[in-house]
C-alpha cells in the first residue's frame, strides 16, 4: 500500500535517512523500532511531506506522493499522530475535532465528529472540556479521534503510548488494534519494542538512519542477534 524506495532525506543539509527501502502492506500493522535518534520519526515525517527529500520515491496506492505537502498527503488518506503536541491544550475537545476536519467542509466535519465520537466514549464525554485538563491517555484518545475524522486508510502513530501509565497504554493499544481490525492500515513507532512487536504483523528496525531489518515481527522477536542488539540498547538506556 505504501512503498518507499531508495529514500535519502533529512532537514536542510543534515541527512538523516540513508537509502531507506520499506513496504507497508494493506490492512496490516507495521511496527518501527530502533534506538533514539535512528530516524524513526523522520521516516514518517518524510511520508507526510515534512522533511527534505534528496532522492528516492514514496508511493501510496501506486501514486507517487514524494514531496507532496502535508495537507495533500492527508487528503490522499493518510493520517499522522505526531510524537508530541498532537492536541491543542487551550482548545476544547470539540474545537480540536473541528480543526482535524480542515480538509473537509464544516458540515461534513460536524457529521464525521458525531459518527466518530460514538467509537470514543471518553471523547464524547469531554467534548466541551479543554484538552489541557485531560489525562495523557484521554488526550491520546482525542488525537486518535482527530485522526479518524478524515476517514483515513492508513494511520501513522509516533510513540502513542510513550508517556502513558500501563493502564492507559493498554487502552490506547487496544483501540489501535480495533481500528486495524476495521481495515485501517497501521504504522506504529514504539520504544516498548517487545510489546509493540507482539501485536504487529511486520517490523522495521532502524539504526543510524538505515533499515537494518524488514520482515515479520515474529522473526525479529526471535532473531538471536538483532533482538539482542536492540534489547541491549534498550536496557542500557
Ligand atoms: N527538525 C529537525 N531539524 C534537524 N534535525 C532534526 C530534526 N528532527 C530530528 N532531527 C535529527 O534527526 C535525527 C533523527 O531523529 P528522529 O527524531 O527521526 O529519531 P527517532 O528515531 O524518532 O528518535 P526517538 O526515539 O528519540 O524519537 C537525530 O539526529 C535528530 O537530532
Ligand atoms: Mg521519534
Amino acid at each position: 500500500m505504501l512503498t518507499i524506495r531508495g529514500l535519502n532525506a533529512g532537514y536542510g543539509k543534515f541527512q538523516v535517512l540513508f537509502d531507506v527501502n520499506a513496504e507497508v502492506k494493506k490492512g496490516k500493522i507495521l511496527t518501527i523500532v530502533g534506538p533514539n535518534g535512528s530516524g524513526k520519526s523522520t521516516l514518517i515525517k518524510t511520508v507526510m511531506g515534512m522533511t527534505k527529500v534528496y532522492s528516492g520515491k514514496i508511493t501510496f496506492k501506486n501514486d507517487d506522493i514524494t514531496g507532496l505537502s502535508t495537507h495533500l498527503v492527508t487528503k490522499r488518506g493518510i493520517s499522522y499522530l505526531p510524537q508530541t503536541g498532537n492536541v491543542f491544550s487551550n482548545l476544547t475537545v470539540e474545537e480540536n475535532l473541528m480543526l482535524a476536519g480542515y480538509t473537509l467542509s464544516k458540515e461534513d466535519t460536524k457529521k464525521r465528529i458525531s459518527e466518530t465520537i460514538e467509537e470514543f466514549p471518553i471523547v464524547k464525554k469531554y467534548l466541551r472540556k479543554k484538552c489541557g485538563f485531560l489525562s495523557g491517555g484521554e488526550r491520546q484518545m482525542v488525537a486518535m479521534a482527530m485522526a479518524m475524522i478524515r476517514k483515513p486508510e492508513m494511520i501513522l502513530f509516533d510513540e502513542p503510548v510513550a508517556s502513558l501509565s500501563p493502564k492507559a497504554a493498554n487502552e490506547v493499544m487496544k483501540k489501535i488494534l480495533e481500528l486495524n481490525k476495521r481495515g485501517i492500515t497501521v504504522v506504529l513507532i514504539e520504544q516498548a519494542a517487545k510489546k509493540a512487536l507482539q501485536i504487529a504483523d511486520d517490523a522495521l528496525l532502524m539504526t543510524s538512519g538505515k533499515v537494518t531489518y524488514q520482515g515479520s515481527a515474529k522473526n525479529l522477536l526471535a532473531h538471536p542477534e538483532l533482538g539482542k542488539v536492540y534489547l541491549g540498547i534498550k536496557s542500557g538506556s
